[in-house]
This record gives C-alpha cells, sequence and structure tokens, in this order.
C-alpha cells in the first residue's frame, strides 16, 4: 500500500527520477537513466500526486510562521549532517549512497574542478534541509521539484496535470498569470513550495554569498533554471544568479559515483571550511 505522506521508498527516489528527466548530456546515454520499473515510477508519480494537491498558498504559508522559528533544534553543522544520516532507508538498492555521501560526492566534484571554496561547503550543505523529514514532515513537503506559489502553476512543472486537485488552482486570487505577485518583481518576493531548499536558505541567508545561498534554495526549482517558465517573475538580478544555479545544477545531479567518499578522512576539511564561514551550531 502507498503511503499518504512517504509514497517513495527513500528521498533519492525523487532525484533519481530528475535523472530520467534530464539525463547528463555526454556521458550517459537516456537509456542508462531509464532502466526503471514501473513500480518506481508509479511512486515518483504518487508522490507528485500528492505534493502538487497540497502546496497551496496557506500551507507554505503556515509551514514558513512554523519551521521559521527555527525551536525544534539546535546542532553543530557537522552534526547535522549525521543527523541527516539517520534517514537511510534500508528499502534502497544497495547501489544507492546514504545523505551524507551524496553531500560530499557533491561538493568533492565542485573541488575538484577549482570552484570557490563557498561554492564547495554549498554542494556541502545543499540537502540538509532534509531534515525537515526527521520533523515528522511529509515527503512531499520536503523534496521534489519547487515552483511558486500564489499565482498560476506552469504547465512546465513535472506532471502538471495534478494541479487540478490544488483548491489554489480555483481560487481567483492565485489562479491568474501573476496572482498576488507583480510582474518581474523578483523572486525575493515570491513563496516557493515548501521544501528542503527554502528552509535551508533561511538557516544560512546570514552566513553565506548571494550566489551559494541562490543555489541553496533555487536548486529544486526546475521550471525555471531548466525551463525557463517563470521569466515573467524574475529581475535582471535573478537572471545573473541563476547562473550560479545552473552551474550548481550538474554536480547535484550527475557527482553520483559508485564509489563512497571516505569520510574519515575529509571531514577535517569540511570542519575548517564550517569554521570560516558559520557559526559552531544552527539553530533549525
Ligand atoms: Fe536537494
Ligand atoms: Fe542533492
Amino acid at each position: 500500500m502507498i503511503s499518504e505522506t512517504a509514497p517513495l521508498a527513500s528521498l533519492d527516489q525523487w532525484e533519481d527520477d530528475l535523472l530520467s528527466r534530464y539525463p547528463e548530456p555526454e556521458h550517459k546515454s537516456k537509456e542508462d537513466y531509464r532502466n526503471y520499473d514501473t513500480p518506481e515510477r508509479d511512486t515518483v508519480r504518487e508522490f507528485y500526486r500528492l505534493n502538487h494537491t497540497y502546496q497551496t498558498y496557506d500551507f507554505v504559508r503556515e509551514k514558513e510562521s512554523d519551521f521559521l522559528k527555527f525551536d525544534k533544534k539546535e546542532l553543530p553543522v557537522w552534526g547535522v549532517a549525521e543527523f541527516l544520516n539517520t534517514l537511510v532507508d534500508d528499502s534502497d538498492p544497495d547501489t544507492d549512497l546514504d545523505q551524507l555521501q551524496h553531500l560530499l560526492q557533491t561538493s568533492e566534484a565542485i573541488r575538484a574542478d577549482g570552484h570557490p571554496d563557498w561554492f564547495v561547503l554549498t554542494g556541502f550543505l545543499h540537502d540538509m534541509g532534509k531534515v525537515l523529514c526527521l520533523f515528522g514532515e511529509a515527503q512531499w513537503a520536503v523534496v521534489g521539484d519547487t515552483f511558486p506559489v500564489g499565482c498560476k502553476h506552469s504547465d512546465k512543472i513535472v506532471y502538471p496535470e495534478f494541479f487540478a486537485n490544488n483548491p489554489d488552482s480555483y481560487d481567483e486570487r492565485y489562479n491568474t498569470k501573476y496572482g498576488v505577485y507583480e510582474p518581474n518583481c523578483g523572486l525575493r518576493n515570491i513563496h516557493m513550495s515548501w521544501g528542503h531548499d527554502e528552509y535551508l536558505y533561511q538557516i544560512m541567508k546570514n552566513y553565506m554569498p548571494e550566489p551559494a545561498l541562490y543555489m541553496m534554495r533555487y536548486h529544486s526549482f526546475y521550471s525555471q533554471h531548466r525551463e525557463e517558465a517563470y521569466n515573467h517573475l524574475m529581475d535582471e538580478h535573478d537572471h545573473e544568479m541563476f547562473k550560479w544555479v545552473r552551474k550548481f545544477n550538474p554536480y547535484d545531479l550527475y557527482s553520483k559515483s559508485p564509489k563512497p567518499p571516505v569520510v574519515s578522512e575529509l571531514k577535517p576539511y569540511y570542519e575548517d571550511l564550517i569554521a570560516k564561514y558559520l557559526p559552531s551550531t544552527l539553530k533549525l
């Protein structure tokens, strides 16, 4: 039976599905990523049905007022990564990496390409918002493609047909092109569907350089960074910053290698990097 809160066997199933939608241009053929069996595809579909049905403008505002109080937990940054790792799901195929390994593979691929240290740190941090799951949030309120709420849903969002179940689609405050927003008002004025991206951004916003914050906040906004479906809400500055979001995306999607990083060898480097940019503990 498929669960209302957890149709996916693990959160990684969403990211694996992204690879079938956005396969790596060079090295791998589409077919390599497309050999899913049907049940997996069905759970991803069910996941998006729930996501698109329940991510309403009011839902997002409620989650913001709850989680942006940051009164849930206080941990050192490395402790957040270890806490996140308690999420490992044993129903995963054995080729899958745990959350910490995904973070380190992403950041190590960024480091290997010689990018600035704050970009490397962004790779290490980018999915830490998934701790939302450990606070009892449903999968569809933690992962999945994100999109603006409070205005018309683009048909460039994956499985757009499920927005027919979303009450905002019938609310005239929210179902027009601009909805509650102004043309090209800038993404800083837009409420995005609630999930790990926005949550992490809000935790990090006083500490990291602006391009890093854009990468954290919009890395799951595929309908914009891949499909450009919301140019009418973006301002010039957003367009400039989305160059970084697009630069980050391949590291997130294509850095998975079957050889897991050796955590103990890498930890000292990341502890130094964390100390350079972030406070000793984070309030979640
Ligand atoms: Fe993510
Ligand atoms: Fe990721």
